[in-house]
């Protein structure tokens, strides 16, 4: 995906991240399960294709967010690229399943815009079954714990399309801070539409995380 279109660049998608991983644990050599109440997060498998274009290829779902693979076959091939890229350090993708079901209903990625992880981008899409469900949220505080305590991001960017009220209001609702808006910088439909560009910094995330725990336990 170019970098200056919009987020969901059908990237990639797997295992419990350990509480502290251990010395030998290497996500290269496959991601981690990551779970919530609502939420199983895990690598997609080629026999996911068909679900990820069931929830994925819908109008309303790609509306604002550059096209996914049009068939199986393309997301099949999607699926394979995106172990290719997190075997190689590039990115991760992963697929989420709702507790109790291995349905993949959506699909988080992750990608590195510098040599290493530092910063990095991230993109997301969900079955619009399950949009204002809380299982987004969810999913996203998953893969951003993820991202800023194993990846080692420091700063996650993203875009979203102005249009896309959902999209921007999610990550509003995050803690991220719109820094800008990239005017005509996403050619969807034969049109430029403007993005917002969105951060989160790690030490943002983690002092959000901390005031959201202090209130469960209390
Ligand atoms: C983006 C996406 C994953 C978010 O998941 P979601 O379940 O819709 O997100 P949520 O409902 O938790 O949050 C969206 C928020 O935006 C708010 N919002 C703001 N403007 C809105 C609008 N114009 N229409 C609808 N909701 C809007 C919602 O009210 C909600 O906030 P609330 O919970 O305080 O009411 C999902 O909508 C999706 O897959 N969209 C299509 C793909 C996409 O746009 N990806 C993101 C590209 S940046």
């Amino acid at each position: 995906m170019a970098t200056t279109q919009s987020t969901l660049n059908m990237m990639n998608f797997t295992a419990a991240v350990p509480a502290t991983p251990t010395p030998s644990f290497d996500w290269r050599n496959g991601l981690p399960t990551l779970s919530s109440s609502m939420v199983t997060l895990r690598e997609l498998r080629a026999s996911d294709a068909k679900d990820l274009l069931a929830s994925l290829g819908t109008a309303e779902v790609t509306r604002l967010i550059s096209p996914p693979p049009p068939t199986v076959e393309g997301f099949e091939k999607f699926i394979a690229w995106t172990a290719r890229q997190r075997a190689a350090g590039n990115s991760i993708a992963y697929g989420v399943t709702l507790k109790g079901s291995d349905t993949v209903v959506g699909l988080l990625q992750v990608r590195s815009l510098s040599g290493g992880f530092d910063i990095a981008e991230w993109g997301f899409a969900l079955g619009s079954d399950f949009w204002g469900t809380g299982i987004f949220m969810d999913a996203a505080q998953l893969v951003l714990d993820f991202a800023f305590d194993v990846l080692g991001v420091h700063r996650m960017e993203a875009k979203a399309a102005v249009k896309n009220g959902r999209g921007n209001g999610a990550l509003q609702k995050l803690g991220a801070v719109q820094e800008a808006v990239l005017r005509r910088s996403f050619l969807r439909n034969g049109v430029y539409l403007d993005q917002g560009y969105w951060t989160i910094l790690c030490s943002t995330w983690r002092e959000l995380r901390a005031v959201r725990t202090a209130r469960i336990v209390h």
